[in-house]
């Protein structure tokens, strides 16, 4: 099976082939994802929240992700692997590369962080240290007390504009691709066709070049909470409900 490298992602613009993504935090997950052929698998800081019961991403640490980075990686040969740094593990721009070669070093082939202009150092130091790079724009998740909830983007000329800026920001400091999260349509229409790189969008309309979700909403894995964007394809939580009733029933007599 042929490995899928940032290259190759980045070279699906041109040939108009849709990037699929998804976030896997585990072996088996990461396996049974790789055998139905995803192209991108992101050990998301969602992680945070699907797996280690967190109200949002601020509490996890990069232990964290190198953690299930490994044991991601473990389950994959054909899908690229890339690993989320987590809040405060890029403060400043060696701190990023430190963090960066630390996911590197626990197998992942790429980083991404949340940010574009603000963090335009970090992403330079980054790329310059020959990591590749995945950016994240639109609604930030690490920030989302400051930004008062998940709340969608590009609504204003204003936040149209820094928008299109924040992705050429990505592109110029050597981004293979950039994550669009919960951004209008019309607006993620407009940066996927402004910029050479790939996007993957998430809640932006049906336009960027590829598709990115989390694992748990696709599966229907955490019921407690559904964001607004999210077609489940199966209901995982009623099925685990549904086998541990079983077991019990069978086990009690
Ligand atoms: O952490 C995550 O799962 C993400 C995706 C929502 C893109 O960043």
């Amino acid at each position: 099976m042929n490995k899928i490298t940032p290259e190759t992602i980045r070279s699906w613009k041109q040939a108009r082939r849709r990037i699929c993504a998804l976030t896997a935090y585990d072996f088996p997950t990461a396996k049974l994802l790789d055998e139905a052929g995803i192209d991108l698998i992101l050990v998301g800081d969602s992680l945070g929240m699907t797996v280690l019961g967190f109200p949002d991403t601020t509490d996890v640490q990069i232990q964290d992700v190198i953690h299930h980075t490994r044991a991601v990686v473990r389950g994959v040969s054909s899908a690229l692997v890339v690993a989320d740094l987590p809040i405060h593990s890029y403060d400043h721009p060696d701190l990023a590369v430190q963090s960066s070669r630390l996911l590197i070093d626990a197998g992942a082939q790429g980083v991404k962080l949340e940010g574009g202009q603000a963090c335009s150092a970090q992403i330079r130091a980054i790329t310059d240290a020959d990591i590749p790079f995945l950016g994240h724009i639109g609604m930030l998740p690490q920030h989302v007390a400051e930004e008062g909830g998940y709340r969608r983007k590009g609504r204003t000329p204003e936040e149209r504009d820094y928008l299109l800026n924040e992705a050429k920001v990505i592109e110029e400091n050597g981004g293979f691709a950039v994550v669009l999260e919960l951004i209008e349509a019309s607006v993620a229409a407009k940066i996927t066709a402004s910029v050479s790189i790939p996007t993957i969008g998430i809640g932006s309309g049906t336009e960027c070049d590829g598709q990115i979700l989390v694992f748990h909403d696709l599966v229907g894995y955490f019921p407690w909470f559904k964001p607004k964007h999210v077609k489940s394809e199966g209901n995982v939580a009623e099925e685990i409900r549904k086998a541990a009733r079983a077991y019990i029933e069978r086990t009690r007599g």
